[in-house]
């Protein structure tokens, strides 16, 4: 009737079950496999604020959701599925879409289909890679900030990152030549156009010195390129891609999330056959190919020059958008500095000396509007004095009235010193 176990006590046997005994519940904080350092907990609040309906966003880094071409991607659904309908549902190579992979790889002229590989959103791609090359303690250089979901994945399978600062200005290279010249990373990480969350850009001096270093030290370099697109002032450059003679040193990544939409979920890998070939099994393990319905369409949305279209006119807003941000925070937030980008999605801003991101995010929530603040985005502390603003969401108006609650925001936050102000200048070592 009774059944002692030692640690557990004396235990009345259930009466119906025979000796089935007690239901046990997993103890699942034993059962979680152990991990490196993550910053799950930073991220959680992040979207948490994201979709927070009684706050104006200036946090995330999503497009303007009133300029979706929702009425032609209809017609393109359409359109494919009346054309491959039961193929497209049924099945489709780990690889991608066989003609999304042509029309992506004619993009980088002496690069075949086979060098190109459909993801998941390009934060597929950075894990698959990372994944691939990347053992615990292996050292990996990313800019200091940089995007939150690169030094996820890199701390996720342990890697050792090594900071080298980015600014308004670019790449700190000599940080970087000084560093290579010491000790052998698996790869470099870089965004050199229109970074998240500086908006910094690469200028072609810059670009041919870094792939100078990769090539002289033979190390390769993850490109990851979402917003080159999204450049409304300035002539484009060249992608690190299409600047490497060798073809071996670059693996290009690339997205439709900041272009189109998130909820595509359709990203693109560039690189060398073996590259992609070891990928491709990555991704087989992670879930077998991506949606084959929103390849074909995407892959016809351009085909038909409505992508072309779309950029021509979402180019035009986010102009009148990043003007409306920084005329308002000249007028609501005269004491930050900035440097309005020449495209993609960011202001990165600094805040008066003594002001704390984090402390003053707390305010404005409560003033109603958000907004992300610079640490997070640096695996090196860097960043506490200053906050990354989005201004392609939101129409003007709703712009103007976010920026006014940071001004106000500001104005409240006590002065008394949160903490000393960053150094940006200052050295520091790398490893
Ligand atoms: C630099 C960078 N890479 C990748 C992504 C995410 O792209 P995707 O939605 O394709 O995973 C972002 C989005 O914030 C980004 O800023």
């Amino acid at each position: 009737l009774i059944e002692g176990r030692v640690g557990r006590g004396t235990i009345v046997r259930s009466p119906a079950g025979g000796d089935r005994g007690p239901i046990v519940p997993p103890a699942w904080d034993t059962l979680f496999a152990a991990r490196p350092e993550g910053i799950d907990q930073e991220v959680r609040e992040l979207v948490r604020l994201f979709n927070r309906e009684d706050l104006i966003s200036l946090a995330a880094g999503l497009p303007a959701p009133d300029l979706y071409p929702i009425d032609d991607l209809r017609q393109i659904f359409d359109d494919v599925l009346a054309r491959e309908g039961a193929s497209l549902l049924h099945w489709c190579p780990a690889e991608g879409y066989p003609p999304l992979r042509r029309s992506l790889s004619d993009r980088f002229p002496g690069t075949s289909p086979d060098e190109v590989l459909i993801l998941s959103g390009s934060t597929q791609g950075i894990f698959l890679i990372t994944q691939a090359l990347v053992e615990p303690g292996d050292l990996v250089i990313v800019p200091s900030p940089t995007y939150l979901g690169a030094i996820q994945a890199l701390r996720s399978a342990g890697a050792r990152i090594a900071s080298v600062p980015v600014d308004e200005r670019g790449l700190d290279l000599d940080m970087l030549a000084s560093a290579l010249a010491r000790t052998r990373p698996k790869f470099i990480y870089c965004i050199p156009t229109f970074q998240n969350p500086t908006g910094a850009t690469l200028d072609l001096e810059q670009r041919k010195r870094l792939l100078e270093l990769a090539h002289h030290y033979g190390v390769p370099i993850v490109e990851d390129d979402p917003y080159a697109l999204l450049r409304f002032d300035g002539d484009p450059l060249p992608t690190l891609k299409e600047l490497d003679v060798s073809g071996e040193h670059v693996l290009y990544l690339s997205t439709y999330t900041k272009i189109l939409f998130p909820g595509l979920r359709v990203g693109w890998l560039v690189a060398p056959r073996k590259v992609v070939e070891r990928l491709t099994s990555g991704k087989h393990l992670l879930d077998l190919f991506t949606n084959p319905v929103a390849q074909a369409a995407v892959h016809e949305f351009d085909k038909r020059g409505f992508l072309e279209d779309h950029l021509r006119r979402v180019r035009g807003e986010y102009r009148i958008r990043r003007d409306a941000m920084g005329d308002a925070l000249r007028r609501h937030c005269p004491k930050l500095t900035f440097a309005p980008p020449d495209g993609g999605y960011f202001f990165w801003c600094r805040l008066p000396r003594g002001i704390a991101a984090r402390e003053l995010l707390r305010q404005s929530i409560d003033k109603g509007v958000s907004f992300v603040s610079g640490e997070i985005f640096s695996a090196d502390g860097r960043g506490r004095d200053r906050i990354r603003l989005s201004y392609v969401t939101h129409p003007p108006d709703t712009i103007e009235e976010g920026v006014r609650r940071l001004g106000a925001a500001l104005r409240q936050r006590k002065r008394k010193s949160d903490m000393p102000h960053d150094r940006e200048s200052a050295p520091r070592p790398i490893v």
